[in-house]
């Protein structure tokens, strides 16, 4: 009996073994997602600025070259060795640093199309030109008055070879303040940057340029440096590189002579003299080429 009590106990125990215990539910399976990983910053790269540091402001050979009252050329009686002369109307034989011609040679071409074709009234001045210039202006306005509009020989940006002065095929407003209300001087003033060319003597700015307002100056620096005074909104040279304003000349004016320290040379680009004429070519000074 017990026996069958042993067998009964097993049968019962295999039994329950194989008796199926509702399953537990399944816990849910809960994926684990990892973060997505942090997006990458976008680090929008600085626009390179514009680099002032680019050519020379000293070297007179530079079309970045800074000449004002307190910046003289140095030295002092340079020359530019490739003069050439821009295919443009003029009133006198025009002389041009080679990429100044040919960029004025451009806008003169764009400036045509658009009607309002320009005339060079003075372009590259030698230092001894710029003597007799500055004499005549001086013995016909004073020293103080000629200060205000010429400059003293050496430190002209006319002797760089990269500057122009522009006037109306007419000659109206020549050298006038009057020129910025022509049609040529309105193109010109909108326009010139294009070409590597900027307006030097801006109006109002005088105690910083330290001439008064000359709407037909116009300086070459190039199509870079052009488009950058452009865009900054026309920032004088001596803005745009951080000096200071230079309205005065520092010594006691000498009337467009040369001091005991400037040598009077005589550069061999200059043109040989025209007769009536003077040794760049332009008249016995009836304007005063400014
Ligand atoms: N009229 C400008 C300042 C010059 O004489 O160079
Ligand atoms: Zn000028």
């Amino acid at each position: 009996m017990i026996k069958l009590l042993g067998l009964v106990s097993v049968a019962l125990i295999a039994l329950a073994g194989c008796v199926a215990v509702p399953d537990e539910p399944e816990p849910d399976v809960v994926e684990v997602v990892p973060p997505p990983p942090p997006e990458p910053e976008i680090v929008e790269p600085e626009p390179p600025g514009f680099d002032l540091s680019l050519y020379s402001i000293d070297d007179p050979n530079s079309l970045w070259v800074v000449v004002n009252k307190l910046r003289p050329l140095t030295p002092i009686d340079f020359a530019p060795a490739d003069l050439v002369a821009p295919n443009v109307p003029a009133a006198f034989d025009p002389l041009m640093r080679k990429e100044a011609s040919d960029a004025l040679e451009q806008m003169y071409a764009e400036a045509s199309e658009a009607g309002v074709p320009f005339r060079i009234q003075s372009s590259y001045r030698s230092y001894t030109t710029q003597q007799r210039v500055k004499a005549n202006s001086v013995s016909r306005l004073g020293q103080e008055a000629s200060d205000q509009r010429s400059a003293r020989a050496g430190y002209s940006e006319h002797q760089t070879g990269l500057a122009v002065d522009l006037t109306t095929p007419s000659g109206r407003c020549t050298l006038d303040a009057c020129f910025a209300n022509t049609p040529e001087g309105e193109w010109l003033a909108a326009n010139a940057w294009r070409f590597g060319f900027i307006l030097r003597y801006l109006e109002g700015r005088s105690d910083i340029h330290g001439y008064v307002f000359e709407p037909w100056h116009f300086r070459y620096v190039g199509p870079e440096l052009a488009e950058e005074i452009h865009l900054q909104g026309n920032p004088t040279l001596e803005e745009l590189f951080g000096l200071g304003p230079a309205p005065t000349y520092v010594d006691a004016p000498t009337g467009g002579a040369p001091s005991p320290s400037d040598p009077a040379p005589d550069p061999p680009t200059d043109q040989a003299p025209l007769p009536g004429r003077d040794d760049a070519g332009e008249p016995d000074f009836p304007d005063d080429p400014d």
